[in-house]
């Protein structure tokens, strides 16, 4: 039987419901919206009226999928916070609406703890094993760059985070510099592959501890474009690959560097990485390095569970659940969430 939870993912601009049984996913159903594309970022008012378009649908399919009846369903999951807050009130609105005529509960996720809680899905694409506590995980999203100590699935505690830009804005600002369409993570990625890491270089922070911050390098990406267009108004079409190459590896190093030192002082090394940004084939490639010169046990998640989806928010709720952490009816969401 086991115990079978729906998860609700509506915190920025996709929209996901997924449903696992305990630790097994069943399906993870995620709709984009495109509509966002041409004005370079998301527009919090159009996500909102997309996912309210979005999200029956999108329930209606990932059960469909799982081959599960709504009677079967123990609880549901949402994200709570931290996000677009009109985009969260879709999600929220609709688990209430959803668990109250079923009479069953509702559990608030926090979207970050999220993100790391997809190490512990169970799947085909996932068969291996999970991170021992206590693990470091190097959370790089959109929004978020933290470093988090993972005590227990409840139990996490950010030792180091941004302290302006998130990594992902960093690629997503710089790519727009390059007239990259939005998000430019991705096409910086792509470009990178062919281009010259080490042909530019640019600002990298000098912080103490593990804090980061990608201002810097945003502006001084900036004012280098700026004075290389002077003298040639093509630089940027001939030397994309090179700079968007460059780029990587200065994100790269930078949160590598921090991660290296935290690992170093807690004397953890089963290391784990998630966020959007974990999609990043240089990233990924480079934690890998760093692994076998330092003897960690990395984790790094399948593609389809980096950026948003469901599917992490239902394996979170699945260990609420058999915590019996449940939500009251008059939760609201927040833009702002901590943990
Ligand atoms: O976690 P996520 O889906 O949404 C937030 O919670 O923020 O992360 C989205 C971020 C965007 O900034 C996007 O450009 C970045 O992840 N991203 C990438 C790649 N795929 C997504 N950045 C670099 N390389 C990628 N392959
Ligand atoms: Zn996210």
């Amino acid at each position: 039987m086991g115990t079978v939870i729906l998860g609700i993912e509506s915190s920025c601009d996709d929209t996901s419901a997924a449903v696992v049984r305990d630790r097994r996913l069943l399906s993870n159903v995620i709709a984009g919206q495109e509509v966002h594309r041409k004005y370079g970022g998301v527009v919090p008012e159009l996500a909102s009226r997309a996912h309210q378009q979005n999200i029956v649908p999108v329930v209606d399919r990932a059960l469909k999928e799982a081959g599960v009846s709504r009677q079967e369903i123990h609880a549901v999951a949402f994200t709570r916070g931290p996000g677009l807050l009109g985009s969260l009130l879709v999600g929220s609105s609709f688990t209430k609406g959803f668990t109250a005529a079923l009479g069953i509960p509702m559990i608030e996720v926090n979207h970050l703890q999220a993100h790391i809680m997809v190490h512990f899905i169970q799947s085909e694409i996932s068969p291996g094993p999970s991170p021992d506590f206590p693990f470091l995980c190097l959370l790089v999203s959109g929004g978020h760059t933290q470093l988090v100590l993972v005590r227990n699935h409840h139990h996490m505690e950010i030792i180091g985070k941004t302290i302006d830009d998130a990594a992902g804005e960093a690629f997503d600002k710089c790519a727009k510099l390059l007239g990259l369409s939005y998000p430019g993570g991705p096409h910086v990625d792509k470009l990178a592959r062919e281009g010259d890491p080490l042909r530019f270089t640019f600002n990298k922070p000098r912080l103490e501890g593990f804090d980061y911050s990608f201002s810097g390098l945003k502006t001084s990406f900036l004012y280098f474009l700026r004075d290389q267009l002077k003298e040639d108004p093509n630089f940027i079409d001939q030397n994309k690959a090179d700079l968007a190459a460059s780029l990587q590896r200065t994100i790269i190093e930078i949160l590598l560097n921090k991660l290296r030192k935290a690992s170093r002082k807690t004397g953890i090394r089963q290391i784990a990485l998630a966020g959007g940004v974990s999609a990043n084939s240089g990233l990924r490639k480079a934690m890998e390095e760093e692994a076998g010169k330092h003897d960690w046990d990395l984790f790094i998640p399948p593609l389809s569970f980096t950026t948003d989806n469901a599917a992490m928010i239902a394996i979170t709720g699945y260990y609420r659940y058999l915590e019996g952490h449940f939500s009251s009816d008059d939760t609201t969401p927040l833009a702002r969430m901590y943990f």
